[in-house]
């Protein structure tokens, strides 16, 4: 199948290089010229574990290309997925002018049957937004349809995760659509779920909105846990057995980030609101989400009280371990914080770094994480990388000004830490006495 990929950001590309992989002849556009030469030459702009890998070997065997014109893109793929960015607005609604934009642009380029698949996430209603657009704005006549096809991709093993997924939904709203689509997927031998076009733009929402809420749930309960004396790991491990609850987004931290959690909440918030619906739960998810940084920060001012001119190490700037980016990373919202109150951070984290440059200045970067612990009156976790697992923890209480640690995703062991010396503080376990 001829696909186009329209946005080749950590979506479109994981989808596009995957496809690529399964056969198919795919063309990845993108309005960033920087981004195109950059691809052309092999090199991923992003982080994203096994990506680059699969981009070169499929541009090698001329499966996969990419290019800034959307109208040879469009003249070229039966298949159109729109990839790009929905950001929130001010008031918490997803921006969807790209997505508009995008339609115009395919509309313009119309001659022969396409079929125009959601891929970024959208609200509710936007497939029917969509339609409407490319209606208006077709200069020539020609069949269409449009459909909704989720994506399930976690940064960091997204390709893991296009691969081996353990649904893919299709949303659509003619057979001749879902033909494709089931086309389309069929390498995967995946579990298909096809509905209607609304119902598979929900899923998504819904989706992110429940593991949000799951995230939230357990880090309100880590804090009853500190309160009163008890262990969230375990209770998690004891609650996550059950399987009408499961294991998985029951791990206790600093909270959620990232460019889908937040964002997604908000949106759905706002689109049942549209709808009439009252949802406060949503809310409270992300309150709760928010405040899980406040506290954190407080309990690092109670154990080492006034932060002003005290050197902090931080491990992790991303919004989680294994990708480097930092859109809604919570690790960033708490280093801003204790920074603007005066403590000297001294940060590293394996692949982040250069993009927290361009948004925090004042801090100092470290070539490693030993020299983030160099002189340190305190350590802090703050993504789950596997690398900071495997440190060499003596060397780091040797290198530190005081052994103390803020194990802001419960990343270590808290016995192998004390037996070290160390005085650890994880999240929703009794602190050192
Ligand atoms: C995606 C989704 O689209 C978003 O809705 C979902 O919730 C998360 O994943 P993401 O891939 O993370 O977003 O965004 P980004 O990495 O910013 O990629 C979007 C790409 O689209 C960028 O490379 C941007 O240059 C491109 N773009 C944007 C276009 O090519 N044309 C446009 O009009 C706008
Ligand atoms: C998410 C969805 O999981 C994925 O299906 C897709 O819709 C895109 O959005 P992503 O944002 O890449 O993926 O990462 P995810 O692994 O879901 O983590 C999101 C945030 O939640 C991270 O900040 C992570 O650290 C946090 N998290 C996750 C927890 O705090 N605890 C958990 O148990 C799981």
């Amino acid at each position: 199948m001829n696909i186009a990929i329209i946005g080749s950001g950590y979506v479109g590309l994981v989808t596009g290089a995957c496809f690529a992989h399964l056969g198919h002849r795919v063309v990845c556009v993108d309005n960033n010229p920087r981004k195109i030469a950059s691809l052309r030459k092999g090199v991923s702009p992003i982080y994203e574990p096994g990506l680059e890998e699969m981009i070169r070997e499929n541009t090698r065997l001329k499966r996969l290309y990419f290019t800034a014109d959307i109208a040879r893109a469009v003249e070229e793929s039966k298949v159109l997925f729109i990839c790009v960015n929905t950001p929130p607005k001010e008031n918490g609604e997803a921006d969807l002018s790209y997505v508009e934009n995008v339609s115009r642009e395919i509309a313009a380029n119309l001659k022969e049957y396409r079929l125009i698949v959601e891929k970024s996430t959208v609200p509710v209603q936007t497939g029917e937004w969509i339609e409407k657009t490319i209606r208006e704005n077709q200069t020539r006549k020609a069949l269409f349809d449009v459909a909704s096809n989720p994506e399930f991709l976690r940064e960091g093993s997204a390709v893991h995760d296009f691969l081996n997924p353990d649904r893919v939904v299709l949303g659509v709203s003619t057979r001749k659509a879902e033909k494709i689509l089931r086309e389309i997927y069929e390498p995967l031998k995946a579990k298909l779920v096809v509905t209607g076009l609304k119902s598979a733009e929900i899923i998504k929402h819904a989706s992110n909105s429940f593991l949000a809420t799951k995230i939230s749930f357990i880090n309100a309960v880590s804090r009853i846990c500190e309160a009163a004396g008890a262990d969230v790991e375990q209770v998690a491990y004891g609650m996550g057995l059950d399987p009408r609850i499961g294991p998985s987004f029951l791990k206790a931290g600093i909270g959620f980030g990232g460019f889908c959690f937040p964002k997604d909440l908000m949106a759905f918030h706002r689109m049942a609101e549209k709808l009439g619906v009252h949802f406060p739960l949503l809310k409270d998810v992300l309150q709760i989400n928010e405040e899980q940084k406040s506290y954190f920060i407080q309990k690092i001012e109670k154990a080492i009280w006034n932060l002003r001119d005290k050197r902090l190490g931080v491990l992790g700037l991303s919004f989680k371990g294994d990708t480097d980016d930092i859109r809604f990373s919570p690790a960033i919202d708490i280093v801003k914080v204790l920074h603007a109150e005066g403590a000297a951070i001294r940060a590293y984290d394996p692949e982040a770094m250069p993009g927290t440059k361009a948004v925090l200045t004042g801090i100092t970067y470290c070539k490693n994480p030993y020299e983030a612990a160099r002189g340190a009156e305190a350590l802090l976790i703050l993504s789950d990388w596997d690398v900071f697992r495997q440190l060499d923890y003596a060397r780091i209480k040797k290198l530190m000004k005081h052994p103390v640690l803020f194990d802001g995703r419960n990343l270590l062991k808290p016995s192998a830490m004390h037996k070290l010396g160390f005085r650890y503080h994880g999240i929703g376990c009794l602190p050192p006495s």
